[in-house]
């Protein structure tokens, strides 16, 4: 039975919810900082996966989706969101000969342009172009410049490597990407200027460099509006999860802030004690997704936020603790409906198969996670 117009407290739990109004308020956000910085926004979809959720972001603006995995990439390609001139690029590196061929398969089946995979290895450049010679088709590439996981090292190693990726006749060069990471303004600043300068440095070698993109949730302000970057790749953003909407929960980062959208509800299924109370949401519909941070930053429950001592999760249950005389137990009742904010929004997405969508108090949507899974 559907549970479109059904209130909040109707939807069976656990459930994973996205506040439409909450929602739409990060993406205005987002999107009206990129027109006044006059920089593209390209937001990561292994972040949301759902394509109703490329779909908004495509229709406020943005200029293309990002995937971290090829497999991401083609069921988000496939369900036909984008249209027109936009395109998806691949943010991870691939040695897999026969995911390459999926790769070049796309471009044949969808067109020049419309998939841009990055790489950081002459080997893998070699193979797409072979493939897309035997094809008769140009793969579009970029290059990644290293802030310390994959990619090539700014500078000399970047331009030696465009030379020879221009050079193959498969592969047209586009740009390059440096992913800073979440990190404080001072560093975001100076990896910015590595990327910025080699992409300078690649131009000066006599070779176009169209795409420059860095840039997180973290750092939208600080790398949108550094000059020379060309498009920002933001994911979390759209869920602002986490206690100060720095989209993993536990830190602000550069004062970062957007709207905690997305929750997971769940029910009180236990309440015998005055320390705890425990609920029906566990380990298996919510991630930490980092070692060490306390998996549920916030709880809620009848639309205020609640002080809690912690929350524990076992596989199915997650327990909320007290400490001893602590008023805010007493909000707590048995069957009733309550609200956690789990600390890291993308790694709980990919916990479930559908996004319910509720809008002042009442299901409107349920969207499913389209790429859900999609690991390869
Ligand atoms: C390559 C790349 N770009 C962009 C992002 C977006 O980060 P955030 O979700 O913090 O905005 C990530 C996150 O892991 C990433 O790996």
């Amino acid at each position: 039975m559907s549970i479109i117009g059904k209130p909040v407290e109707e939807i069976p739990t656990p459930a994973l919810i996205l506040d439409l109004e909450k929602f739409q308020w990060n993406l205005d956000k987002m999107f009206k900082f990129a027109r006044k910085a006059k920089v593209n926004v390209r937001p990561h979809a292994k972040t949301f996966k759902a394509a109703a959720i490329c779909n908004k972001l495509i229709e406020a603006g943005a200029y293309g989706i990002m995937t971290q995995k090829l497999s991401e990439a083609e069921v988000l390609l496939n369900s036909g969101i984008l249209y027109g001139d936009k395109n998806i690029l691949i943010s991870q590196e691939i040695s897999d000969p026969t995911k390459l061929e999926r790769l070049v398969g796309m471009t044949v089946a969808m067109g020049e342009g419309k998939v841009l995979t990055s790489l950081d290895n002459l080997q893998e450049a070699e193979m797409i172009s072979r493939i897309a010679e035997r094809w008769g088709v140009k793969q579009d590439v970029i290059m990644e410049i290293t802030h310390g996981r994959c990619g090539v090292s700014p500078g000399e190693d970047a331009v030696k490597m465009a030379k020879r990726i221009v050079k193959l006749s498969g592969l047209r060069f586009r740009g390059i990407y440096g992913y800073e990471n979440p990190v404080p303004r001072e560093t975001a600043l100076e990896r910015d200027k590595l990327t910025v300068d080699t992409a300078e440095a690649i131009r000066e070698a006599g070779i176009e460099v169209e795409i420059v993109s860095a840039g997180s949730t973290a750092t939208f302000e600080v790398t949108g509006t550094y000059p020379g970057i060309t498009e920002i790749e933001p994911g979390s953003f759209v869920f602002g999860a986490g206690k100060e909407g720095s989209g993993y929960g536990w830190e602000t980062i550069n004062d970062v802030y957007f709207k905690n959208s997305l929750t997971v509800l769940t029910q009180v299924i236990s309440d015998n004690f005055q320390n705890r109370v425990v609920t029906d949401a566990g380990a298996k519909v919510m991630s930490g997704g980092h070692a060490g941070v306390e998996p549920v930053v916030l709880v809620q429950a009848d639309g205020e936020y609640l002080d809690f001592e912690r929350v524990g999760l076992s596989e199915e249950h997650g327990t909320i603790y007290f400490k001893e005389g602590d008023p805010n137990r007493n909000k707590l009742r048995w069957g009733q409906k309550i609200q956690f904010t789990p600390n890291h929004c993308c790694t709980t997405v990919n916990q479930h198969d559908e996004i319910v969508v509720v809008k002042d108090g009442y299901v409107c949507a349920v969207w499913p996670v389209t790429a859900r899974g999609q690991y390869q």
